[in-house]
C-alpha cells in the first residue's frame, strides 16, 4: 500500500476541458485530501497560476485544450517557476508533443484513459521530489549563512591578528629605536656642550680645524643613526605591505627579512641564532605572510625562554629541498609543551599566556596562511628538550 500521506493538503493546478474526466479525477484527488483548482484550459490556467493567493504545488494538466494548450500553458509557467512539478495526461494519439516538452522539466507523464494507480504513484514522486530540492535549497541557505559567519569570524580573526603584530611591532622598534635615539641625544648634548663652554680657541687657525673636525664627526654619527633609524622603519613597513602577488623566491628572503625585524631583540634577551640553510629550491610565496609566520615561531620561542628563564636559549633554523619543495624546521630549546596541548596550539584563541595578554592567535594565522593561502603543511613536535615547529612549501601551487 502507497503511502499518500506526503499529498495531504498539496495544491494542484488541474487544466482539463473534458468535465466528466475533469470531475472524476478532481474526485479522486479530493480522496488524498488534496486541494483542487480547476481550469478548462491553458490561458486559464496560466492567469490563476500567475494570481493564486494559494501556494500552488504541482501542476496537473492534459494538452489538447482550447485557447492554449497544455504545452503552451507550461512554457509560459516555466518562464516563472522553473521548478514546480507538472505532470501531463495525454491520449495516445497525441504522443507527437513528446518532442516539445523534452526541455521543459516535465516529471511525468500519464496516458488516458487515466489508470489512477499510476497517477497517485506518479504525484507522490514528484512531490517527493520537491519536498527533498525544497529541503535541500533550505539546507543549502542555511549551509550559505554557516560560510558567512564563518567568513566574518575569520576577518575578525584576520584583523585581531593585524593589530596584535602591530603592537608586537611598535614594542620591537621602540626597542630599537632606543639606543640610536641616545646615541643622537649624546652626539647632539656633546656639540652643545662643546660649543657653549668655548672649548675650542677659534682665534687660531688649528682651533678652527679642530672644531670643524669634531663637528663633522658628530653630524656624522647622528647622520648614521638617523639613516638606522630609517631602515628599521622600512623594514617594519615593508613587512606591513598587503601581499598581492606570489614571488618566487627561495625561503631564505623571508627568513632574512624576519631577522631583521626581530634578531636585535633576541639577541639583547641573549639568545642564541644557529642557522642552516640548505635549501635552493624557488617556492611561491606571499613574503610577507611567509614572514609574519616566522616572526611568530621566533617570538613564541623567545616568549617560552623568558617565562622559563632558560638560560643556554637556542633556536635553530633548518632549511632543506625535499620533493618539489622546502621544508623549514625552527627548534627551540624552551622545554616544548604538554603533549595533549599540541594538537590545539594552532586553533583560534588558544593560549596558556592569558596573564600576559597573550591572543592565542599567532599560530592560527600562521596555519591559515601555511596551509590555506600556500597550500603548505605546518606542524608541531615535541623534541628532547623542546619543539620543533616544521613548515612545508611547494614549489607549484
Ligand atoms: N615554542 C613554543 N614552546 C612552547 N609552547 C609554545 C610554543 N609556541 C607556542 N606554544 C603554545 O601555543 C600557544 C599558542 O600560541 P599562539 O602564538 O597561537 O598564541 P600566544 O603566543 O599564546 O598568543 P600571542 O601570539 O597573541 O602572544 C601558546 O600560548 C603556547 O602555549
Ligand atoms: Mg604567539
Amino acid at each position: 500500500m502507497i503511502d499518500t500521506k506526503i499529498l495531504k493538503n498539496i495544491t494542484v493546478l488541474y487544466a482539463e476541458d473534458e468535465l466528466i474526466i475533469q470531475e472524476g479525477i478532481t474526485e479522486t484527488l479530493n480522496l488524498f485530501e488534496i486541494n483542487v483548482i480547476c481550469v478548462k484550459n491553458g490561458q486559464e490556467g496560466l492567469s490563476v497560476f500567475k494570481s493564486s493567493d494559494k501556494k500552488i504545488d504541482l501542476i496537473l494538466t492534459d494538452i489538447k485544450m482550447p485557447k492554449l494548450d497544455g504545452i503552451g500553458m507550461i512554457e509560459k509557467i516555466r518562464e516563472i517557476d522553473k521548478d514546480i512539478p507538472i505532470i501531463i495526461t495525454t491520449a495516445h494519439q497525441e504522443t507527437s508533443f513528446l518532442m516539445d516538452s523534452i526541455e521543459l522539466n516535465i516529471s511525468a507523464y500519464v496516458l488516458k484513459p487515466i489508470d489512477i494507480y499510476k497517477l497517485e504513484a506518479s504525484l507522490i514522486k514528484a512531490i517527493e521530489a520537491k519536498v527533498l530540492r525544497e529541503e535541500l535549497i533550505e539546507k543549502n541557505k542555511r549551509l550559505e549563512i554557516e560560510i558567512q559567519k564563518n567568513e566574518e569570524k575569520q576577518q575578525i580573526i584576520e584583523t585581531q591578528s593585524r593589530f596584535a603584530a602591530m603592537g608586537e611591532m611598535i614594542n620591537m622598534i621602540a626597542h630599537q629605536w632606543r639606543q640610536p635615539l641616545s646615541s643622537i641625544g649624546t652626539a647632539s648634548y656633546n656639540l652643545k656642550y662643546k660649543l657653549l663652554s668655548g672649548k675650542f680657541n677659534l682665534e687660531t687657525q688649528e682651533g678652527r680645524v679642530e672644531q670643524a673636525n669634531f663637528f663633522t664627526n658628530k653630524l656624522d654619527e647622528i647622520e648614521f643613526y638617523v639613516q638606522n633609524l630609517t631602515t628599521t622603519i622600512d623594514d617594519f613597513r615593508n613587512f606591513f605591505k598587503t601581499d598581492k602577488v606570489f614571488v618566487n623566491s627561495t625561503i631564505e628572503n623571508p627568513i632574512k627579512n624576519t631577522l631583521k625585524i626581530i634578531q636585535k631583540d633576541l639577541q639583547s634577551n641573549n639568545i642564541e641564532l644557529i642557522l642552516d640553510f640548505e635549501s635552493q629550491n624557488k617556492i611561491n610565496i606571499f613574503e610577507n605572510e611567509i614572514t609574519h609566520v616566522f616572526i611568530n615561531i621566533l617570538k613564541n620561542a623567545q616568549d617560552k625562554f623568558l617565562d622559563k628563564e632558560i638560560k643556554n636559549a637556542k633556536i635553530e633554523i633548518k632549511t632543506q629541498d625535499i620533493e618539489n619543495g622546502v621544508q623549514i624546521e625552527i627548534y627551540d630549546n624552551g622545554g616544548g609543551i604538554a603533549e595533549d596541548d599540541l594538537d590545539i596550539i594552532f586553533e583560534p584563541y588558544f593560549s596558556t599566556k592569558k596573564e600576559k595578554n597573550g591572543t592565542g592567535i599567532g599560530l592560527y594565522m600562521s596555519k591559515v596562511i601555511v596551509e590555506k593561502n600556500h597550500q603548505g603543511k605546518i606542524f608541531a613536535k615535541n623534541t628532547k628538550e623542546g619543539i620543533s615547529f616544521f613548515i612545508i612549501l611547494y614549489c607549484m601551487i
